[in-house]
This record gives structure tokens, C-alpha cells and sequence, in this order.
């Protein structure tokens, strides 16, 4: 068995102030994060010398993974958030207000509910097939870091659970979940590295 461990990046300043999407830098919580996930890592894959990390092309993902050391890191634009498209950088108090009728449409089948100009969960599913299908081909760990809607879309995968659960899957921010894939069946175990 092999596992796979799938985090979230580090709390982000957009984290901090609600926005969803940007492509903003870690706060220092976040930064303290990627450290603990990097020495986490560092033991967990000490002799699996052919494991790799791979990141979203979002710099919050690429700034946790950065303290790892000693695997190769590759980045993929399927892993990239969510598009929220014309509410990209807007908190959710904002769409409710000066969007009501996009915020009430998401409420309603947040699966199928495509941003205006942006994604779906049935589109972000959707562009993660080739991930998915490289992610079953690897022989050796890997770590995904990414962000919580893709996340939760690999998770169901894996966890072999219903589509319309997906969109509202807890994934929590600073928590590696660690899916190990065995003859018997898919092993779950969580980590969560800070309180
Ligand atoms: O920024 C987007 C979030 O990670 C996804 O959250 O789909 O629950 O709004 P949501």
C-alpha cells in the first residue's frame, strides 16, 4: 500500500478576511503550517525515495509546499481553486448582498451552480480526471496540496462517496488526511497539525 496525502495550503490572508478565490500569500499561522507540514512529510516519506508533492498553480499552495525538502514538486492548473468568476475576491456576506439571486441559485444545487464568467463542482470534477488518472498510475506516495473544493472533489473520489455530498465534504484547513490504498479496500487516518 501506498499512501496518499491530500492537504489544503496554509490559511492564506484571503482565509483570513473571507475572500473566496485570489491568489494571495500565506498569513503567518499558514507559514507556520507549511513548516510543520514540511517536517511532517519529511519523516512520513524518509525512504520513499520516489515520492513527489504536487501543488495547484496558485502560489498559496506553492508557498506551503516550499519548505519540503528532497522530493520534486509539480505543479498542476487542474489543481487550481475553484473559479468563482465575477465573485472572485468577494466574502460570502458580499454575494449574498449585492448578488441575492446567484447567492439563492449556489444555496440551491451547489454542485451544479456555475459562477457567472467561472466553475462548477460538476466542472471542477470534470478537469480533475487527469490528475485522478496519474494520481491511480503513481507507485510511489504522493502529497497534494491544494485547495478545498478541488479537494473535496479528489477526497469523494477516493472515499468512494456520493457526488451530491461533495460540495459540502468538511476539509479542514492545517489537516493532512493520509488515504492509503491497500488490496482490502481505501484506509483513512487525519492528522491535524495545528489546534
Ligand atoms: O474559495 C472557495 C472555497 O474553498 C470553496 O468553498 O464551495 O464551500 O463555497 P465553497
Amino acid at each position: 500500500p501506498r499512501p496518499i496525502l491530500l492537504t489544503r495550503h496554509g490559511e492564506s490572508l484571503d482565509n483570513v478576511r473571507g475572500r473566496i478565490g485570489g491568489d494571495n500569500v500565506l498569513s503567518d499561522t499558514g507559514d507556520i503550517y507549511a513548516k510543520k507540514l514540511a517536517n511532517f512529510v519529511e519523516k512520513r516519506l524518509k525512504s520513499e525515495r520516489a515520492a513527489s508533492i504536487w501543488t495547484s498553480t496558485l502560489q498559496r499552495t506553492i508557498i506551503t509546499a516550499s519548505p519540503i525538502a528532497g522530493f520534486p514538486k509539480i505543479q498542476w492548473r487542474a489543481l487550481d481553486e475553484i473559479n468563482a468568476g465575477v465573485c472572485d475576491g468577494m466574502t460570502y456576506e458580499e454575494i449574498k448582498k449585492n448578488m441575492p439571486d446567484e447567492y439563492d441559485s449556489r444555496k440551491k444545487d451547489k454542485l451544479r451552480y456555475r459562477y457567472p464568467r467561472g466553475e462548477s463542482y460538476l466542472d471542477v470534477i470534470q478537469r480533475l480526471e487527469p490528475v485522478i488518472i496519474e494520481l491511480e498510475r503513481q507507485r510511489a506516495p504522493v502529497v497534494v496540496i491544494s485547495h478545498q473544493a478541488v479537494l473535496r472533489a479528489l477526497y469523494a473520489y477516493f472515499a468512494d462517496r456520493p457526488l451530491k455530498e461533495i460540495p459540502h465534504i468538511e476539509v479542514p484547513l492545517h489537516t493532512i488526511i493520509e488515504i492509503q490504498m491497500g488490496v482490502t479496500g481505501v484506509q483513512e487516518k487525519r492528522y491535524k497539525l495545528m489546534d
